[in-house]
C-alpha cells in the first residue's frame, strides 16, 4: 500500500472510498464541505443513531455520483477529550481494514474533521499501514486482498514522516512474514539468507565448528539436539564514527522445550520463539534503508531447540565464551543460555549499550498479557529512552525489578548460575541471569514472549505475529547517540 498526499477538494477527488473521521456526538454540523445532497445522507444516518462517532465505528455511506468518491466511510474517532495516539492508530486501522475487507482499492483520507495537528494524521495513516497486512504464503489460490494506496487530502508537507511511518511499517511487516513462516522453512539457515539480502550491512555468520573454537557452548548447548545447524549471525550497519549499539535477537527458530518438552497443546506456536530476532532485522533493515546516522552490531544465535539422542539434558553444565559455567536445570529455559553467549560475544566489541529483545518467559504473558512488553535493564538513561520511544510507537513498555536478592534465585550448587530459578519470579530472574553477563555495560531486556503473537485481530495488527519492537527500537534510535 503506497501513501501521497495531495492537496484537493475531497468532492474532486475520484477513489473506491473517501474516509471522514468523526468525533463522538459532534453534530451535523461536520459535514459542510460536500453538496446538500450528501449533507442530507449523513445527517440522516447521524439522527436516526446509525452512526455515532464512538471510537472505531463505520457507516458506509455510497455517493450515487453526486461527489466524485465512490463511496464515504465514516469512522469515529470517540470523544475529542479522550482521543490519544492509539486510538488514532487504530481508527486507522479499522476503516482500511474494514475497506479492505470490501475488496476496494484506492481510499482517501479527509483532512477536514481532524484536529489540525499534523501529528494525528500520520498516526491516523500509520495505522492503515499497519493494518494492510496478511500472509499468505502457504494458501494456494491466493485471494489477497489489499490497498493499493491511500491518498491524504491536504496540503500539509507530510513528506519525511510518511517516509518514516512507511519505511517503518514495511521492516515490521517483514518481521511478521519471517515469524509467521513455520520452523520447516524459517530455519537458522534461513535467518541467515534474510540476513544476506540486506542492503548497505556486512554479515557474518559463525557456524557450529567456529562457535565451538570460541567456546560458547552455551548457545550451542540449545541446537544439540537438531539436524538443523546452529547459525550465530552477526550484521553490521556503520554510518557514524561511534560505538556500536548492540542489539541482540532470539532466534529460536523452533522451541520444543528440548527434553525439558514442552506440553503438545499450542506447541506449533513456538516457531514464533525467534520473534526477537526477526524485529532486530527489521529495525536493521529500516535503519539502512534510511541511512540513519547510527552504528549497529545485530545478533541473532539462531538454533531449533528439538529432543533428540545428542541433546542437552537436565543436569549438563556447559561454559559461556566468557567464561562463565552455567547449569542446566531445564533444557526448556534455552533463550537465556543462547542470549548469555550473544551478550559476552559482542561485549568485545566494546558496545555503549546492549539490548536484547526476546520471547523469553513463559511468565512475561501471565503477568501482562498481550498488552506489554517486560523490560528490565541496569541503565536508568537507557529504559528512560525507551519509555519514550514506547509513548511514541504505541508499542507499550513495562519496568520490572532487579533486586539483588533475585540473585540466590539462579545460584547453582556446582556451577556458576543455573539457567532457571523455578516458576516463582521466572520473568524477572530470567531478567536477572541476562543481567550477570552484562556485567557493567549498559544493558536492556525486552521480554517479548507476550506481545510478539496474539490469537484475535486487533485494529491495525492481524492476529499471528505483530512484528512487536520494530517500531519501538526504530523509534529509539532516533534519540540515540
Ligand atoms: N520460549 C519460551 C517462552 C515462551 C513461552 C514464549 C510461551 C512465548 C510463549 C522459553 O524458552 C521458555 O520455555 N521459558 C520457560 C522458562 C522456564 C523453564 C524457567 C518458561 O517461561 O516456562
Ligand atoms: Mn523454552
Ligand atoms: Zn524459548
Amino acid at each position: 500500500m503506497e501513501a501521497y498526499v495531495r492537496n484537493i477538494n475531497e468532492t474532486l477527488f475520484a477513489c473506491d472510498a473517501l474516509i471522514w473521521p468523526v468525533f463522538e456526538n459532534k453534530g451535523e454540523n461536520l459535514y459542510g464541505a460536500f453538496s446538500k445532497s450528501i449533507n442530507e445522507i449523513i445527517n440522516n444516518v447521524v439522527s436516526s443513531k446509525e452512526f455515532s462517532g464512538k471510537h472505531n465505528e463505520v457507516c458506509l455511506i455510497h455517493t450515487k455520483g453526486k461527489i466524485k468518491p465512490d463511496r464515504i466511510l465514516l469512522i469515529g474517532l470517540g470523544s475529542q477529550n479522550e482521543l490519544t495516539r492509539n486510538r488514532l492508530r487504530q481508527a486507522g486501522g479499522k476503516a482500511t481494514s474494514y475497506l479492505r475487507n470490501l475488496n476496494m482499492k484506492e481510499l482517501a483520507l479527509s483532512v477536514s474533521a481532524f484536529p489540525s495537528l499534523k501529528s494525528s494524521l500520520v498516526d491516523f495513516i500509520e495505522g492503515s499501514l499497519l493494518s494492510d497486512y496478511s500472509f499468505a504464503r502457504y494458501k494456494k489460490e491466493k485471494h489477497v486482498k489489499g490497498i493499493k494506496k491511500i491518498t491524504i487530502l491536504s496540503g500539509e508537507n507530510l513528506h519525511k514522516e510518511i517516509m518514516w511511518i512507511k519505511t517503518a511499517a514495511t521492516a515490521a511487516h517483514l518481521a511478521r512474514d519471517l515469524v509467521n513462516t513455520p520452523s520447516n522453512d524459517m530455519t537458522p539457515a534461513a535467518l541467515v539468507r534474510v540476513a544476506r539480502s540486506l542492503k548497505k550491512v556486512s554479515v557474518r555468520v559463525l557456524d557450529k565448528k567456529q562457535a565451538e573454537k570460541l567456546g560458547m557452548s552455551a548457545y550451542l548447548s540449545v541446537a544439540q539436539g537438531a539436524s538443523n545447524p546452529p547459525k550465530f549471525i552477526v550484521i553490521t550497519y556503520k554510518n557514524k564514527n561511534v560505538p556500536p549499539l548492540a542489539l541482540i535477537g532470539k532466534s529460536v527458530t523452533f522451541d520444543s522445550g528440548g527434553i525439558s518438552l514442552k506440553p503438545s497443546e499450542g506447541m506449533e506456536k513456538m516457531k514464533y520463539d525467534m520473534a526477537g530476532g526477526a524485529a532486530v532485522l527489521g529495525v536493521i533493515k529500516a535503519a539502512s534503508e534510511m541511512n540513519m546516522p547510527v552504528h549497529l552490531i545485530g545478533i541473532l544465535p539462531a538454533a531449533e531447540n528439538l529432543p533428540g539422542g545428542s541433546a542437552a539434558k537436565p543436569g549438563d553444565v556447559v561454559k559461556t565464551i566468557g567464561g562463565k559455567t552455567i547449569e542446566i536445570i531445564s533444557t526448556d529455559a534455552e533463550g537465556r543460555l543462547a542470549l548469555a553467549d550473544a551478550i559476552e560475544y559482542v561485549k568485545r566489541s566494546k558496545p555503549s549499550a546492549i539490548i536484547d529483545i526476546a520471547t523469553l518467559t513463559g511468565a512475561c504473558s501471565i503477568a501482562l498479557g498481550n498488552e506489554a512488553i517486560a523490560m528490565m535493564g541496569n541503565d536508568k538513561l537507557l529504559m528512560e529512552k525507551i519509555k519514550e520511544a514506547s509513548e511514541e510507537t504505541g508499542e507499550r513498555v513495562w519496568q520490572m525489578p532487579l533486586f539483588e536478592e533475585y540473585k540466590d534465585y539462579i545460584e547453582s550448587d556446582i556451577a556458576d548460575l543455573k539457567n532457571s530459578g523455578g516458576r516463582n519470579g521466572s520473568l524477572v530472574t530470567a531478567g536477572y541471569f541476562l543481567r550477570e553477563f552484562a556485567g557493567d555495560t549498559p544493558w536492556l531486556h525486552l521480554d517479548i514472549a507476550g506481545t510478539a503473537w496474539i490469537d484475535k485481530d486487533r485494529p491495525y495488527i492481524p492476529k499471528g505475529a505483530t512484528g512487536i519492537g520494530v517500531r519501538l527500537l526504530l523509534s529509539f534510535l532516533k534519540s540515540f547517540n
